[in-house]
């Protein structure tokens, strides 16, 4: 638990998992427990944030960003996200839902870009300051099923990000990184199988919150 007397609840898992659809369900949840709730999601989550989470997924010119040059962007926008929102939020007592948080820097950069765990953690502790997830969703899927339900709604937004044009192996490696963290984590990480309707996935998410609040 960290020392804030709110609730600060992570969710993660590859693209089209399901993490938005079962976020707005969650706030819907927790609201009808006359509760505060914020919606947040990284990288991002703060103006300052949004914007390099801009660079960081769709920057596109003649010069690449590295691999380190990202980690530190994002760390960069986690440290801007914690202090500037959630920290905040949790010392007003409010329940947190973010959707993606530093779970997230360890199986893309770590897993699947294959950059040092432990410079990662180290990093992580840093940007977070000891704001720490009480509860982390993992909503595991096959990287493949989960683009399968994307493919739909990026026709719609357009264009894919840095990460959805990687190609299948390195989601796999997220996935596998992923679960390798539930199973170093297992009071905090909580994996939920998302091939579930979304009404079945929801009720498994409210169990592991039952004794919550
Ligand atoms: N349990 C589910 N079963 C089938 N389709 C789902 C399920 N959950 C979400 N979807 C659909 O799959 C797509 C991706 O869901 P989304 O919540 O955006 O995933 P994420 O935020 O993890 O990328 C959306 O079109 C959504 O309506
Ligand atoms: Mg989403």
């Amino acid at each position: 638990m960290n020392s804030a007397k709110g609730l600060f609840i992570t969710i993660e898992g590859p693209e089209g998992a399901g993490k938005s659809t079962q976020l707005q369900m969650l706030r819907n949840y927790i609201e009808s427990q006359g509760k505060e709730c914020v919606v947040t999601r990284e990288p991002g989550g703060t103006p300052v944030a949004e914007q390099l989470r801009m660079l960081i997924k769709h920057h596109n010119g003649d010069e690449p960003i590295y691999d380190e040059t990202e980690l530190l962007l994002i760390e960069a926008a986690r440290a801007q996200h914690v202090k500037h929102l959630i920290a905040p939020a949790l010392k007003r007592g409010a329940v947190v839902l973010c959707d993606r948080f530093y779970d997230s820097t360890t199986a893309y950069q770590g897993y699947a870009r294959c950059m040092d765990l432990e410079v990662l953690h180290q990093l992580n502790c840093f940007a977070v300051n000891g704001c720490h997830p009480d509860l982390t969703i993992l909503l595991d899927i096959d990287p493949e099923k989960g683009f399968n339900r994307t493919a739909e709604r990026e026709e719609t937004l357009g264009e894919h990000d840095r990460f959805e044009l990687e190609n299948l192996e390195f989601h796999k490696a997220v996935r596998e990184g992923f679960l390798e963290i539930a199973i170093t984590e297992p009071e905090r990480v909580k994996v939920v199988s998302a091939s579930d309707t979304p009404e079945n996935v929801h009720l498994k998410i409210r169990e592991l919150l039952i004794n919550a609040f």
